[in-house]
This record gives structure tokens, C-alpha cells and sequence, in this order.
């Protein structure tokens, strides 16, 4: 059997820690970290005590851990934003392959950079652009491979973002301000943008897109909204963005729990609901309830080092960005935008990504010649179904849900173990970095059209993006 491979973290954040760390220790026998770059001591300690990592392999940024000989066959850069091109091209050049967190860059020329570099350097790189790992979508993508839709004429593809999510990561949270990380359809859309170039297996040819950011806002703001939700807010008990009901009642996650599609799951989320103080006191004699009743997770883990406890989250929100009032934010980021593509063939296609969503969740319309396809990516229901033209039969295949398969429906396991296997076993990838940027060409042709109300030739757009680099 091959040896796991080792890796070196950058940032032992959300992704880093949460969605790879576990996958790691669920999986010792394929990866194993060995060393640890992260600024943040409680992350950076509690990372290395959960892989077994000795101190003098810990550091405290990814500069510090390239001043050592390289260390680790591989390095999973899940930094934010802004940091990738800096990080990512030091680590090539330390000899690094590199699994590196979406978008490749926050700017076209350095996500360009970045994957000519791993080229010319002939290192190995992966981006995580996970929704391809999904079960879901590679059945779209089997259905379409099998030609079950007949000729494709049109898609319709929606990133409904929860309102609660919007509020968390594109108004108080990490992605509010474009100059601080990226224009919102690269960082929510690339995943979505790079599913549309697979499923048609084609270029897009011309694009135009329209958005704004609509409504947080200050001229918004209820009558006497204070600046933060902690401060005595005279619309607490009916505003959606109350912070308090979103990360210490944790109102979203029962609700979507009590929505699944399993029985008992959504009993539990219900009772959780209407009864919180029941379902504490069972936490106490049945140990798994305890995941719902004492939460760590994203995203709550994103507000405070000890996220299972109530009194950190109220400090965090009465004096961190989490509490602050959504309407007096310093937000920038649109909250609904569309784009509307033309793939070489003459399939159309628009994407639209909202923020104003009851729930969370992609939606897929593919329209072909002899069947309609429909799906559902959602945080509690996932199906896709086959509608046929001629026979008027429906095909209907129902996913286990993801409150069950978290970490994007299974997709966030899904590319650790192709990545694992290209590394271990030289394996091709199932998604080349030169594949993945594909989407950032749009989502970036996107940002142009909508900033200058224009429609992109895509042609001309990546001829003169070469000029970006040279
Ligand atoms: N693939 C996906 O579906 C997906 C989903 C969410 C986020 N992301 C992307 O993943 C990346 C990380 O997001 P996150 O939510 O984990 O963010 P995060 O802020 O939780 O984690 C980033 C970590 O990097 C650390 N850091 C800061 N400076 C550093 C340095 N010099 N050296 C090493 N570490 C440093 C931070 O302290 C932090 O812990 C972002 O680029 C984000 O857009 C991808």
C-alpha cells in the first residue's frame, strides 16, 4: 500500500482545519499533515494537537514555514483571498505541489500567474473547486455524457445564497468588501461557472451581466436600528438578521434540519424549533444531540476560538463584525447579480446568484431537445429529475441529504481523495488548474460587463488578458 502522503497547512481556518483537517484524520492512511503555518495561536495549537504535529514543525504564517527546507510532499494553501498569488507562488517555488483554495487569485492576472507558473515549474496544482465531486453533479454530467437530454438549448442555474449566509460572510463577514477579498461572482460563483463550462463542455462566447448590491444598506436600516443587534434593537423579535437568533439560538440550522427529508432529523429540528429547552435536556442522555445543542461548527466557529460556548459567542457578538447591525455594515459586495452566457454552440445559459434565499442551495434547469432535466442541490434535499418529451415520464433520483454529507454534499471529501490519488498514484486529476481558471475568466468578463455595462466577447477578452502577463 502507498505511504499517506504529508502536507504542510496554510491557514488553519474554516477550510483548512474543518473541511480538509477532517478528512485527513478520517483518513490516515492517504494524507497525513506534518507542519502547520497559521497566525491565530488557539487555531494554530488546536490544529497541531488534532493531527499530532510537533511544535517545532508549527509556524506562525506561511513565510516562516518556507524559510525551512521543504518540509511535506504538498501544501493546501486555504488562505484568504487575497493571500493566494503571494503564498501560492512562493510555495511553487519552494517546490511544492499545491492544492490551493478557490478563487485561485482575487485578480485575473495573478490567477493567470499563478497556474502558468505551476506549469512552467512543472509543479502540481489542484484548485478546490468542489461541486465537481459532488454525486449530484457528476450524475448531471453522466446524464448529459449519455445525451439523455437530446440536444442542449438551455440552462438555467441559480446559487441561492440562505439570507442568513449573505448576511454572515458577504455583509458582516470575511467577503463584504471587494477591495479586502473578491468581486462576489468569483467568490460564490466560480464553483458555479465552472460547473456550466463542464456540463457543456464548451466555450462561452459572449456574456453580459447586471447586479447590485440592493439591499444592505443604511437607507434600509428599520427606525432606530442601532449599530449593533446586541444594543437594545427595537425590531429584534422579527428582523431576519438578529445575530443573537442566528448564532446563539442557531434559528437557520434548525430550521433547514427540520426541513429534511429524513424523518428524524427533521422531527429533531422541529422540536429543536418550538422547544430548545427540551431538546437540552435530552442533549444530556443521548450524547449525539449534543452536535446540534452544543455547536462548533461553521459558523459559529468563525466568531470566537470557543464556539460551543454561549458567553464567548455573546462577547464576540457584542464586540466583534458578527453583532453588528446589517444595515450599518461596511459592505460593498452585491447582494443579486445575473449572468447571461452564450456557449460556442449557441447554448444559452444565465446564472443567477442571490442572497435573499430562504434557504440554501443551488437550482439546475437543463432544457434539451427530448428531456428536461431539474435539480436540487440544497442543505436538506437533493434530487435531480429526468422529465422526458416523448413518453412524459419522470425519472427521479432522490440524495441522501446533506445535513448528513456535509462539506458541500460529500464534495469537499470528494476532491481530497482525487487530489490524494493524483499525488499518491499519479492518477490524472479530474480537474486540471488550467480547467478551473476557465471560470475565472468568466466570472472576472462578468465583473467588467456589469461595472461597465457592456457585453464581453470573450474572444477578444481572453486575447487581451494575455496582455495582463506579459
Ligand atoms: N472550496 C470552497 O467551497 C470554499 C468554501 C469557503 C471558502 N473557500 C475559500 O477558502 C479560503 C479560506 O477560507 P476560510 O473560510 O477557511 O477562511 P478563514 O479566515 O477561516 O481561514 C484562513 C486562515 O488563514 C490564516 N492566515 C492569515 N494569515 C496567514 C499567514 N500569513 N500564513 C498562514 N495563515 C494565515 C488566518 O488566520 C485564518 O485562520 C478562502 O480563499 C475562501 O474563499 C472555499
Amino acid at each position: 500500500m502507498a505511504e499517506p502522503i504529508t502536507a504542510l497547512l496554510f491557514g488553519a481556518g474554516a477550510r483548512g482545519a474543518e473541511a480538509y483537517g477532517s478528512y485527513a484524520l478520517a483518513n490516515p492512511g492517504q494524507i497525513k499533515f506534518v507542519a502547520v503555518a497559521e497566525p491565530r495561536r488557539t487555531r494554530r495549537e488546536k490544529f497541531a494537537h488534532d493531527h499530532g504535529i510537533p511544535a517545532d514543525r508549527c509556524y506562525s504564517s506561511w513565510q516562516e514555514a518556507l524559510e525551512s527546507k521543504r518540509i511535506a510532499d504538498v501544501v493546501l494553501n486555504c488562505t484568504q483571498d487575497q493571500m493566494h498569488a503571494e503564498s501560492g507562488l512562493a510555495a511553487i517555488a519552494a517546490g511544492y505541489d499545491m492544492l490551493l483554495e478557490k478563487p485561485i487569485s482575487h485578480t485575473l492576472k495573478d490567477s493567470i500567474k499563478i497556474v502558468r507558473t505551476a506549469d512552467q515549474q512543472g509543479r502540481f496544482l489542484q484548485i478546490c473547486h468542489v461541486l465537481r465531486f459532488t454525486d449530484l453533479f457528476q450524475k448531471v454530467k453522466e446524464f448529459l455524457d449519455e445525451n439523455r437530454l437530446g440536444q442542449i438549448l438551455a440552462i438555467s442555474h441559480r446559487e441561492n445564497v440562505a439570507s442568513w449566509h449573505m448576511a454572515h460572510s458577504y455583509v458582516r463577514g470575511n467577503w463584504r468588501h471587494e477591495q479586502d477579498s473578491s468581486p462576489m461572482i468569483l467568490a460564490k460563483c466560480c464553483h458555479d461557472l465552472d460547473l456550466l463550462i463542464w456540463f457543456t463542455g464548451e466555450p462561452v462566447v459572449n456574456l453580459t451581466s447586471f447586479g447590485s448590491l440592493g439591499h444592505f444598506k443604511a437607507e434600509n436600516a428599520p427606525q432606530g436600528a442601532p449599530k449593533r443587534c446586541t444594543d437594545g434593537c427595537p425590531v429584534e423579535a422579527t428582523c431576519p438578521f438578529f445575530a443573537p437568533a442566528i448564532y446563539i439560538d442557531l434559528v437557520p440550522f434548525k430550521y433547514a434540519i427540520s426541513q429534511s427529508s429524513n424523518p428524524i432529523y427533521s422531527l429533531l429540528g422541529s422540536q429543536a424549533l418550538k422547544n430548545p429547552r427540551l431538546i437540552t435536556a435530552f442533549a444530556r442522555v443521548i450524547p449525539p444531540l449534543q452536535e446540534l445543542t452544543e455547536y462548533k461548527g461553521w459558523p459559529r466557529s468563525v466568531l470566537c476560538d470557543d464556539p460551543g460556548n454561549e458567553r464567548a459567542l455573546l462577547k464576540a457578538l457584542q464586540e466583534g463584525p458578527y453583532g453588528r447591525c446589517v444595515y450599518h455594515c461596511d459592505n460593498d459586495v452585491v447582494d443579486h447579480q445575473v449572468v447571461d452566457m452564450e456557449f460556442k454552440s449557441g447554448i444559452t445559459a444565465t446564472l443567477t446568484m442571490q442572497g435573499h434565499s430562504h434557504e440554501e442551495g443551488r437550482t439546475l434547469r437543463i432544457d434539451g431537445s427530448s428531456a428536461t432535466l431539474l435539480a436540487k442541490f440544497g442543505f436538506h434535499r437533493s434530487y435531480i429529475e429526468i422529465h422526458d418529451h416523448r413518453t412524459m415520464g419522470i425519472e427521479h433520483i432522490e440524495y441522501p441529504n446533506n445535513v448528513v454529507r456535509a462539506g458541500h454534499g460529500g464534495g469537499d471529501y470528494g476532491l481530497m481523495q482525487d487530489f490524494v490519488n493524483s499525488m499518491q498514484r499519479g492518477n490524472p486529476p479530474t480537474t486540471s488548474a488550467r480547467e478551473s481558471l476557465e471560470s475565472h475568466y468568466l466570472a472576472f468578463a462578468a465583473e467588467e460587463s456589469r461595472n461597465g455595462q457592456k457585453q464581453i466577447d470573450m474572444l477578444d477578452f481572453h486575447q487581451e488578458s494575455l496582455g495582463l502577463t506579459t
